[in-house]
Protein backbone atom coordinates (compact mmCIF):
# COMPACT_ATOMS: atom_id res chain seq x y z
CA UNK A 1 0.00 0.00 0.00
CA UNK A 2 1.14 3.21 -1.29
CA UNK A 3 1.31 6.12 1.99
CA UNK A 4 0.09 9.23 2.17
CA UNK A 5 4.33 10.69 2.18
CA UNK A 6 5.22 8.26 -1.15
CA UNK A 7 2.44 9.51 -2.71
CA UNK A 8 2.83 13.21 -2.18
CA UNK A 9 6.55 12.79 -3.25
CA UNK A 10 5.56 10.90 -6.79
CA UNK A 11 2.93 13.70 -7.32
CA UNK A 12 5.43 16.42 -6.60
CA UNK A 13 8.43 15.03 -8.48
CA UNK A 14 6.34 14.44 -11.69
CA UNK A 15 5.50 18.10 -12.04
CA UNK A 16 8.36 19.48 -10.55
CA UNK A 17 10.93 17.07 -13.09
CA UNK A 18 8.84 19.67 -15.98
CA UNK A 19 10.35 22.79 -14.53
CA UNK A 20 14.01 21.42 -15.51
CA UNK A 21 14.85 21.23 -19.30
CA UNK A 22 16.74 18.52 -21.08
CA UNK A 23 20.09 21.03 -21.68
CA UNK A 24 20.38 21.51 -18.29
CA UNK A 25 20.70 18.03 -17.37
CA UNK A 26 24.40 15.79 -18.32
CA UNK A 27 23.19 13.55 -20.34
CA UNK A 28 24.84 10.09 -19.85
CA UNK A 29 25.13 10.41 -16.41
CA UNK A 30 22.37 10.27 -14.04
CA UNK A 31 20.75 13.37 -12.18
CA UNK A 32 18.77 13.92 -9.98
CA UNK A 33 14.96 14.01 -10.86
CA UNK A 34 14.01 17.20 -9.20
CA UNK A 35 15.63 18.45 -5.53
CA UNK A 36 18.44 16.56 -4.05
CA UNK A 37 20.34 13.50 -5.06
CA UNK A 38 23.34 12.22 -2.64
CA UNK A 39 24.61 8.47 -2.47
CA UNK A 40 23.72 6.04 -5.26
CA UNK A 41 21.45 3.23 -3.38
CA UNK A 42 20.35 -0.80 -5.14
CA UNK A 43 22.32 -0.47 -7.28
CA UNK A 44 21.45 -3.78 -9.46
CA UNK A 45 19.96 -5.81 -12.27
CA UNK A 46 16.17 -6.84 -11.56
CA UNK A 47 13.56 -7.63 -14.42
CA UNK A 48 16.14 -7.22 -17.81
CA UNK A 49 17.35 -3.41 -16.44
CA UNK A 50 19.49 -1.96 -14.48
CA UNK A 51 17.91 -0.06 -11.85
CA UNK A 52 19.46 2.65 -9.55
CA UNK A 53 18.22 4.28 -6.70
CA UNK A 54 19.39 6.98 -4.92
CA UNK A 55 19.29 9.21 -2.06
CA UNK A 56 16.17 11.71 -2.71
CA UNK A 57 15.20 14.72 -0.97
CA UNK A 58 12.49 15.88 -4.32
CA UNK A 59 11.50 18.89 -2.98
CA UNK A 60 14.67 21.12 -2.13
CA UNK A 61 18.14 21.36 -3.55
CA UNK A 62 19.53 20.61 -0.31
CA UNK A 63 19.78 17.71 2.18
CA UNK A 64 16.86 16.84 3.92
CA UNK A 65 14.22 13.51 5.16
CA UNK A 66 15.76 11.21 3.03
CA UNK A 67 13.38 9.18 0.19
CA UNK A 68 14.92 6.76 -2.41
CA UNK A 69 14.79 8.26 -6.16
CA UNK A 70 14.42 5.59 -8.63
CA UNK A 71 15.57 4.93 -12.23
CA UNK A 72 16.20 1.93 -14.95
CA UNK A 73 18.33 1.42 -17.69
CA UNK A 74 19.24 -0.99 -20.28
CA UNK A 75 22.84 0.09 -20.40
CA UNK A 76 23.54 1.85 -17.34
CA UNK A 77 24.00 5.52 -19.72
CA UNK A 78 20.71 5.84 -20.60
CA UNK A 79 18.11 6.58 -17.72
CA UNK A 80 14.27 6.72 -17.27
CA UNK A 81 12.91 8.17 -13.93
CA UNK A 82 10.28 5.97 -12.50
CA UNK A 83 7.98 6.82 -9.36
CA UNK A 84 10.11 7.30 -6.13
CA UNK A 85 10.47 4.03 -4.51
CA UNK A 86 10.64 4.41 -0.79
CA UNK A 87 9.24 7.53 1.34
CA UNK A 88 10.01 8.15 5.24
CA UNK A 89 6.68 6.91 6.43
CA UNK A 90 7.13 4.64 9.19
CA UNK A 91 7.79 5.06 13.10
CA UNK A 92 10.98 3.29 12.34
CA UNK A 93 12.23 5.21 9.38
CA UNK A 94 10.17 8.39 10.15
CA UNK A 95 13.43 10.35 10.06
CA UNK A 96 14.29 9.44 6.80
CA UNK A 97 14.77 5.79 4.80
CA UNK A 98 18.95 6.03 4.44
CA UNK A 99 21.68 4.00 1.95
CA UNK A 100 20.89 0.37 0.95
CA UNK A 101 21.52 -1.96 -1.63
CA UNK A 102 19.35 -4.43 -3.48
CA UNK A 103 18.86 -7.78 -4.46
CA UNK A 104 16.41 -10.45 -6.48
CA UNK A 105 14.89 -13.51 -4.09
CA UNK A 106 14.60 -16.37 -5.61
CA UNK A 107 10.44 -16.13 -5.58
CA UNK A 108 11.09 -13.26 -8.06
CA UNK A 109 10.86 -10.19 -5.81
CA UNK A 110 12.98 -7.48 -5.06
CA UNK A 111 14.47 -7.13 -1.79
CA UNK A 112 15.83 -3.59 -0.63
CA UNK A 113 18.09 -3.33 2.31
CA UNK A 114 18.39 0.29 4.04
CA UNK A 115 18.77 1.95 6.80
CA UNK A 116 15.80 3.29 8.63
CA UNK A 117 16.63 6.69 10.92
CA UNK A 118 14.27 8.09 13.64
CA UNK A 119 15.18 10.93 15.75
CA UNK A 120 15.03 10.13 19.36
CA UNK A 121 15.81 11.34 22.87
CA UNK A 122 18.97 10.18 24.42
CA UNK A 123 19.71 9.87 28.20
CA UNK A 124 21.57 13.23 28.19
CA UNK A 125 17.96 14.85 26.74
CA UNK A 126 19.49 15.44 23.29
CA UNK A 127 17.69 13.97 19.99
CA UNK A 128 19.81 11.62 18.19
CA UNK A 129 19.34 9.61 14.83
CA UNK A 130 18.63 5.85 15.82
CA UNK A 131 19.59 3.59 12.74
CA UNK A 132 18.20 0.11 11.96
CA UNK A 133 18.64 -2.11 9.30
CA UNK A 134 14.79 -2.22 7.71
CA UNK A 135 13.59 -4.43 4.16
CA UNK A 136 11.18 -3.95 1.45
CA UNK A 137 10.69 -5.95 -0.85
CA UNK A 138 8.98 -4.65 -4.89
CA UNK A 139 8.16 -6.20 -8.09
CA UNK A 140 10.60 -3.29 -9.73
CA UNK A 141 8.10 -0.31 -9.24
CA UNK A 142 6.70 -0.86 -5.91
CA UNK A 143 8.14 -1.30 -2.89
CA UNK A 144 6.27 -2.73 0.32
CA UNK A 145 8.21 -2.56 3.42
CA UNK A 146 8.48 -5.68 5.64
CA UNK A 147 6.18 -6.30 8.44
CA UNK A 148 8.66 -7.35 10.71
CA UNK A 149 10.97 -3.89 10.31
CA UNK A 150 13.54 -3.52 11.69
CA UNK A 151 15.40 -6.81 11.31
CA UNK A 152 18.53 -5.45 12.40
CA UNK A 153 18.98 -3.17 15.59
CA UNK A 154 21.03 -2.02 18.44
CA UNK A 155 20.50 -5.85 20.25
CA UNK A 156 22.59 -7.11 17.26
CA UNK A 157 25.63 -4.76 17.56
CA UNK A 158 28.81 -6.28 19.00
CA UNK A 159 29.70 -4.63 22.08
CA UNK A 160 30.56 -0.87 22.21
CA UNK A 161 29.00 -0.51 18.76
CA UNK A 162 27.17 2.73 18.22
CA UNK A 163 23.10 2.61 17.76
CA UNK A 164 23.28 6.14 16.50
CA UNK A 165 25.97 5.58 13.45
CA UNK A 166 24.53 2.27 12.02
CA UNK A 167 23.93 2.43 8.31
CA UNK A 168 24.19 1.53 4.75
CA UNK A 169 23.90 -1.97 4.31
CA UNK A 170 25.23 -3.59 0.96
CA UNK A 171 23.78 -7.51 1.07
CA UNK A 172 24.70 -10.15 -1.40
CA UNK A 173 24.17 -13.81 -1.66
CA UNK A 174 26.82 -16.18 -1.17
CA UNK A 175 27.39 -19.43 -3.40
CA UNK A 176 25.66 -21.21 -0.71
CA UNK A 177 22.90 -19.61 -1.02
CA UNK A 178 22.99 -18.37 2.10
CA UNK A 179 22.98 -14.12 2.69
CA UNK A 180 25.35 -11.66 3.91
CA UNK A 181 25.46 -7.77 4.48
CA UNK A 182 27.45 -5.02 5.65
CA UNK A 183 27.10 -2.24 7.92
CA UNK A 184 29.20 0.99 8.79
CA UNK A 185 29.23 1.48 12.49
CA UNK A 186 31.44 3.22 14.96
CA UNK A 187 33.16 1.35 17.56
CA UNK A 188 32.55 3.31 21.68
CA UNK A 189 35.42 6.14 21.12
CA UNK A 190 34.03 6.74 17.00
CA UNK A 191 36.11 4.68 15.22
CA UNK A 192 34.49 3.16 12.37
CA UNK A 193 34.44 -0.73 11.68
CA UNK A 194 32.46 -2.53 8.82
CA UNK A 195 30.23 -5.01 10.75
CA UNK A 196 29.16 -8.41 8.87
CA UNK A 197 25.75 -9.98 9.19
CA UNK A 198 24.41 -13.44 8.18
CA UNK A 199 20.94 -14.57 7.04
CA UNK A 200 19.54 -18.25 5.61
CA UNK A 201 16.47 -15.91 3.58
CA UNK A 202 17.49 -11.99 3.61
CA UNK A 203 14.73 -11.61 5.89
CA UNK A 204 15.78 -13.19 9.33
CA UNK A 205 19.66 -11.41 10.72
CA UNK A 206 22.15 -12.18 12.79
CA UNK A 207 25.71 -10.39 13.56
CA UNK A 208 28.45 -12.55 12.31
CA UNK A 209 31.42 -10.89 13.13
CA UNK A 210 33.50 -7.45 12.88
CA UNK A 211 34.43 -7.76 9.35
CA UNK A 212 37.12 -4.48 9.06
CA UNK A 213 38.29 -1.94 12.06
CA UNK A 214 39.40 1.26 11.24
CA UNK A 215 41.65 1.44 14.07
CA UNK A 216 42.06 5.45 13.83
CA UNK A 217 43.79 4.92 10.83
CA UNK A 218 41.40 6.39 7.88
CA UNK A 219 39.17 9.11 9.29
CA UNK A 220 36.38 7.75 11.84
CA UNK A 221 32.88 6.64 10.82
CA UNK A 222 32.95 4.47 7.66
CA UNK A 223 30.04 5.25 5.91
CA UNK A 224 28.64 2.99 2.39
CA UNK A 225 30.50 0.03 2.60
CA UNK A 226 30.42 -2.73 -0.47
CA UNK A 227 32.70 -5.89 0.06
CA UNK A 228 32.83 -8.42 -3.15
CA UNK A 229 35.79 -10.88 -4.38
CA UNK A 230 37.51 -9.32 -7.39
CA UNK A 231 40.37 -11.01 -9.75
CA UNK A 232 41.11 -13.76 -6.68
CA UNK A 233 41.29 -10.86 -4.19
CA UNK A 234 38.49 -9.50 -1.30
CA UNK A 235 37.66 -6.19 -1.97
CA UNK A 236 36.64 -3.14 1.26
CA UNK A 237 35.02 -0.20 -0.33
CA UNK A 238 34.19 2.41 2.12
CA UNK A 239 33.47 6.10 2.70
CA UNK A 240 35.26 7.45 5.47
CA UNK A 241 34.28 10.81 7.35
CA UNK A 242 36.49 12.62 8.60
CA UNK A 243 39.88 11.87 7.21
CA UNK A 244 43.11 13.28 7.49
CA UNK A 245 45.26 13.42 4.16
CA UNK A 246 48.15 11.02 3.94
CA UNK A 247 50.78 12.05 1.87
CA UNK A 248 49.03 12.41 -2.14
CA UNK A 249 46.33 9.99 -0.90
CA UNK A 250 43.03 10.68 1.49
CA UNK A 251 42.39 14.67 0.75
CA UNK A 252 39.06 15.00 0.58
CA UNK A 253 37.82 15.12 4.22
CA UNK A 254 34.97 12.76 3.88
CA UNK A 255 36.96 10.78 1.43
CA UNK A 256 37.11 7.33 0.02
CA UNK A 257 39.24 4.18 0.88
CA UNK A 258 39.46 0.90 -1.09
CA UNK A 259 40.98 -2.08 1.26
CA UNK A 260 42.77 -5.00 -0.80
CA UNK A 261 43.52 -8.08 0.85
CA UNK A 262 42.70 -12.10 1.27
CA UNK A 263 39.27 -13.37 1.69
CA UNK A 264 38.32 -16.59 3.13
CA UNK A 265 34.96 -17.72 2.49
CA UNK A 266 34.85 -20.42 5.30
CA UNK A 267 35.23 -18.47 7.53
CA UNK A 268 34.42 -15.24 6.31
CA UNK A 269 38.02 -13.47 7.37
CA UNK A 270 39.01 -10.62 5.00
CA UNK A 271 42.60 -9.84 5.38
CA UNK A 272 43.90 -6.83 4.75
CA UNK A 273 47.00 -6.01 2.35
CA UNK A 274 46.67 -2.71 0.47
CA UNK A 275 45.04 0.77 0.91
CA UNK A 276 44.44 3.45 -1.50
CA UNK A 277 42.04 6.28 -2.32
CA UNK A 278 39.25 5.13 -4.65
CA UNK A 279 38.54 8.59 -6.27
CA UNK A 280 41.97 10.77 -6.26
CA UNK A 281 39.82 14.23 -7.97
CA UNK A 282 37.52 16.26 -6.09
CA UNK A 283 34.24 14.98 -6.09
CA UNK A 284 33.44 11.60 -5.75
CA UNK A 285 31.55 9.66 -2.52
CA UNK A 286 29.58 6.51 -1.53
CA UNK A 287 30.57 4.58 -4.42
CA UNK A 288 28.47 1.04 -4.41
CA UNK A 289 28.99 -1.89 -7.30
CA UNK A 290 26.59 -4.18 -8.44
CA UNK A 291 27.80 -7.68 -10.89
CA UNK A 292 26.82 -7.10 -14.35
CA UNK A 293 24.74 -10.22 -16.19
CA UNK A 294 28.03 -11.02 -18.03
CA UNK A 295 29.98 -10.51 -14.55
CA UNK A 296 31.65 -7.90 -14.58
CA UNK A 297 32.11 -5.76 -11.47
CA UNK A 298 30.42 -2.15 -11.78
CA UNK A 299 31.04 0.80 -9.68
CA UNK A 300 29.23 4.12 -9.56
CA UNK A 301 29.52 6.57 -7.22
CA UNK A 302 28.27 9.71 -6.05
CA UNK A 303 29.85 12.89 -7.55
CA UNK A 304 30.16 14.97 -5.02
CA UNK A 305 31.89 16.07 -1.80
CA UNK A 306 30.15 16.33 1.20
CA UNK A 307 31.82 19.38 2.25
CA UNK A 308 31.01 21.68 -0.41
CA UNK A 309 27.90 19.51 -1.52
CA UNK A 310 25.15 22.61 0.11
CA UNK A 311 27.61 25.11 -2.16
CA UNK A 312 25.59 25.60 -4.94
CA UNK A 313 23.08 28.66 -6.05
CA UNK A 314 19.95 28.91 -4.09
CA UNK A 315 17.96 29.17 -7.74
CA UNK A 316 18.73 25.68 -8.76
CA UNK A 317 15.95 23.71 -9.35
CA UNK A 318 18.46 20.09 -8.85
CA UNK A 319 21.50 19.29 -7.12
CA UNK A 320 23.24 16.16 -7.38
CA UNK A 321 24.49 13.66 -10.08
CA UNK A 322 26.23 10.08 -10.30
CA UNK A 323 29.39 9.30 -11.50
CA UNK A 324 29.87 7.33 -14.86
CA UNK A 325 29.72 3.75 -13.96
CA UNK A 326 33.16 2.04 -14.13
CA UNK A 327 33.95 -1.57 -15.02
CA UNK A 328 36.28 -2.42 -11.65
CA UNK A 329 39.37 -5.02 -11.78
CA UNK A 330 42.48 -5.80 -9.47
CA UNK A 331 46.04 -5.57 -10.95
CA UNK A 332 49.05 -5.44 -8.99
CA UNK A 333 47.49 -5.69 -5.88
CA UNK A 334 45.45 -2.19 -7.06
CA UNK A 335 42.06 -1.12 -7.90
CA UNK A 336 41.77 -0.40 -11.86
CA UNK A 337 39.16 1.31 -13.03
CA UNK A 338 37.61 1.74 -16.27
CA UNK A 339 34.95 3.77 -18.05
CA UNK A 340 31.96 1.59 -18.68
CA UNK A 341 32.57 -0.35 -22.27
CA UNK A 342 28.79 0.40 -23.15
CA UNK A 343 30.23 4.00 -23.40
CA UNK A 344 32.39 2.89 -26.36
CA UNK A 345 28.43 2.85 -28.43
CA UNK A 346 28.35 6.38 -28.06
CA UNK A 347 31.26 7.04 -29.39
CA UNK A 348 30.91 9.00 -32.69
CA UNK A 349 33.08 11.64 -35.16
CA UNK A 350 36.44 9.89 -34.60
CA UNK A 351 39.18 12.35 -34.67
CA UNK A 352 42.78 11.94 -34.42
CA UNK A 353 45.96 12.92 -34.70
CA UNK A 354 49.42 11.36 -33.97
CA UNK A 355 52.91 12.27 -33.30
CA UNK A 356 52.03 16.01 -32.55
CA UNK A 357 54.11 18.39 -31.10
CA UNK A 358 53.30 20.24 -28.05
CA UNK A 359 55.33 23.44 -27.34
CA UNK A 360 53.63 26.34 -25.37
CA UNK A 361 50.03 26.80 -26.74
CA UNK A 362 48.20 24.43 -29.59
CA UNK A 363 44.77 24.17 -30.83
CA UNK A 364 43.90 20.82 -32.91
CA UNK A 365 41.08 21.33 -35.77
CA UNK A 366 38.25 19.16 -34.80
CA UNK A 367 39.73 18.65 -31.03
CA UNK A 368 36.68 20.15 -28.89
CA UNK A 369 33.30 19.90 -27.19
CA UNK A 370 31.44 19.27 -23.73
CA UNK A 371 30.39 15.54 -24.35
CA UNK A 372 33.35 13.72 -25.55
CA UNK A 373 35.57 10.58 -24.63
CA UNK A 374 39.47 11.57 -25.54
CA UNK A 375 42.57 9.41 -25.25
CA UNK A 376 45.45 11.08 -24.64
CA UNK A 377 49.12 9.82 -24.50
CA UNK A 378 52.17 11.67 -23.86
CA UNK A 379 55.71 11.76 -24.22
CA UNK A 380 58.79 13.84 -24.17
CA UNK A 381 58.98 14.65 -27.74
CA UNK A 382 62.35 13.00 -30.15
CA UNK A 383 65.65 13.86 -28.52
CA UNK A 384 63.91 12.36 -25.39
CA UNK A 385 64.80 15.15 -22.95
CA UNK A 386 62.40 15.39 -19.94
CA UNK A 387 59.64 18.63 -20.22
CA UNK A 388 58.46 20.25 -17.39
CA UNK A 389 55.26 20.56 -17.71
CA UNK A 390 52.16 18.98 -20.00
CA UNK A 391 48.34 20.57 -19.83
CA UNK A 392 45.20 20.01 -21.22
CA UNK A 393 42.40 22.79 -21.03
CA UNK A 394 39.22 22.36 -21.56
CA UNK A 395 35.77 23.71 -21.39
CA UNK A 396 37.69 27.00 -22.45
CA UNK A 397 37.15 30.05 -23.99
CA UNK A 398 38.65 33.78 -23.40
CA UNK A 399 37.22 33.76 -19.61
CA UNK A 400 37.09 29.99 -18.58
CA UNK A 401 39.00 26.56 -18.57
CA UNK A 402 39.13 23.37 -16.71
CA UNK A 403 43.02 21.66 -17.27
CA UNK A 404 44.81 18.96 -16.17
CA UNK A 405 48.23 19.30 -15.73
CA UNK A 406 51.17 16.80 -15.51
CA UNK A 407 54.18 17.98 -13.86
CA UNK A 408 56.86 15.18 -14.75
CA UNK A 409 59.87 15.46 -12.63
CA UNK A 410 57.40 15.15 -9.44
CA UNK A 411 55.09 12.71 -11.15
CA UNK A 412 52.26 14.82 -10.63
CA UNK A 413 48.95 15.21 -12.33
CA UNK A 414 46.67 17.97 -10.95
CA UNK A 415 43.45 19.24 -11.97
CA UNK A 416 42.14 22.59 -11.56
CA UNK A 417 38.66 23.84 -12.06
CA UNK A 418 39.38 27.48 -10.60
CA UNK A 419 38.56 29.14 -13.79
CA UNK A 420 35.15 27.03 -14.83
CA UNK A 421 32.28 29.41 -13.19
CA UNK A 422 31.89 28.86 -9.46
CA UNK A 423 31.91 31.69 -7.53
CA UNK A 424 32.55 29.87 -4.39
CA UNK A 425 35.73 29.71 -2.24
CA UNK A 426 36.05 26.03 -2.38
CA UNK A 427 38.25 23.53 -3.14
CA UNK A 428 39.34 23.84 -6.63
CA UNK A 429 41.83 21.98 -7.34
CA UNK A 430 43.26 18.57 -6.20
CA UNK A 431 47.35 16.51 -7.20
CA UNK A 432 47.45 12.91 -7.26
CA UNK A 433 50.67 10.87 -7.74
CA UNK A 434 50.66 8.90 -11.02
CA UNK A 435 53.00 6.12 -12.09
CA UNK A 436 55.39 8.06 -15.10
CA UNK A 437 59.55 7.13 -14.34
CA UNK A 438 59.84 8.56 -18.31
CA UNK A 439 57.73 11.53 -19.04
CA UNK A 440 55.06 9.35 -20.64
CA UNK A 441 51.56 9.13 -19.80
CA UNK A 442 48.12 7.66 -20.60
CA UNK A 443 44.62 9.49 -19.83
CA UNK A 444 41.05 8.55 -21.19
CA UNK A 445 39.11 12.09 -20.61
CA UNK A 446 35.38 11.89 -20.26
CA UNK A 447 33.40 15.17 -20.37
CA UNK A 448 29.66 15.56 -20.11
CA UNK A 449 28.37 18.93 -19.69
CA UNK A 450 29.36 19.60 -15.86
CA UNK A 451 31.78 16.66 -15.10
CA UNK A 452 35.31 15.42 -16.17
CA UNK A 453 36.54 12.17 -15.43
CA UNK A 454 40.03 11.68 -15.85
CA UNK A 455 41.24 7.50 -15.99
CA UNK A 456 45.03 7.52 -15.70
CA UNK A 457 47.02 4.92 -17.42
CA UNK A 458 44.31 2.36 -18.28
CA UNK A 459 42.62 2.95 -15.08
CA UNK A 460 45.11 2.95 -12.51
CA UNK A 461 43.93 6.11 -10.88
CA UNK A 462 40.76 8.31 -11.72
CA UNK A 463 40.36 11.48 -11.00
CA UNK A 464 36.85 13.04 -10.68
CA UNK A 465 35.39 16.64 -10.67
CA UNK A 466 32.69 18.68 -11.55
CA UNK A 467 32.57 22.29 -13.13
CA UNK A 468 30.58 24.84 -13.29
CA UNK A 469 31.24 26.30 -16.65
CA UNK A 470 28.40 26.86 -19.32
CA UNK A 471 27.77 23.81 -21.78
CA UNK A 472 28.30 26.15 -24.92
CA UNK A 473 32.27 26.69 -23.33
CA UNK A 474 33.59 24.08 -25.40
CA UNK A 475 37.22 24.77 -26.27
CA UNK A 476 40.34 22.08 -26.27
CA UNK A 477 43.96 23.57 -25.91
CA UNK A 478 47.26 21.93 -25.22
CA UNK A 479 50.25 23.17 -23.26
CA UNK A 480 53.78 22.54 -23.07
CA UNK A 481 56.64 23.94 -21.60
CA UNK A 482 59.24 21.58 -22.86
CA UNK A 483 58.65 19.56 -25.59
CA UNK A 484 55.94 16.82 -25.93
CA UNK A 485 54.94 13.87 -28.27
CA UNK A 486 51.42 13.54 -28.05
CA UNK A 487 48.80 10.98 -29.34
CA UNK A 488 44.69 12.42 -29.40
CA UNK A 489 41.87 10.49 -30.25
CA UNK A 490 38.82 12.12 -29.80
CA UNK A 491 35.24 10.98 -30.01
CA UNK A 492 31.62 12.85 -29.11
CA UNK A 493 29.22 10.93 -27.34
CA UNK A 494 26.03 11.13 -28.73
C1 LIG B 1 26.69 9.01 2.97
C2 LIG B 1 25.51 9.08 3.91
C3 LIG B 1 25.13 7.68 4.36
C4 LIG B 1 23.70 7.82 4.71
C5 LIG B 1 23.21 8.81 3.68
C6 LIG B 1 22.14 9.74 4.17
O1 LIG B 1 26.77 10.02 2.04
O2 LIG B 1 25.80 9.90 5.00
O3 LIG B 1 25.94 7.18 5.40
O4 LIG B 1 23.01 6.60 4.63
O5 LIG B 1 24.34 9.57 3.27
O6 LIG B 1 21.58 10.46 3.14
Amino acid sequence: MTSQTLREARKYEETAEKRIGKEERPRFHLSVRTGWMNDPNGFSYYGGKYHLFYQYYPYDSHWNSMHWGHAVSDDLLHWEYLPAAMAPDEVYDGDGCFSGSALTLPDGRQLLMYTGVRKVMDEDGMYRELQTQCLATGDGMDYEKYAQNPVLTQADLPEGGSRYDFRDPKIWQKEDGTYRCVAGNCSGDGDGQILLFESPDGFHWSFEKILAKNGNRFGRMWECPDFFTLDGKGVLLTSPQDMFPQGYEYHNGNGTLCLIGSYDPETDTFTEEHDQSIDYGIDFYASQTMLTPDGRRVMIGWMQNWDTSNQHHPDSTWQGQMTLPRELSVRNGRLYQKPLRELEAMRRNRVEYRDVTVEDVIRLDGIRGREIDMELEIAPAEGGELYRKFAVRFAQNETYRTSLSFHPAESILKVDRKYSGSRRAIIHQRRSQVRSGDGRLKLRIILDQYSVEAFVNDGEQVLTALLYTDPAVDGISFFADGKVKMNVVKYDLI
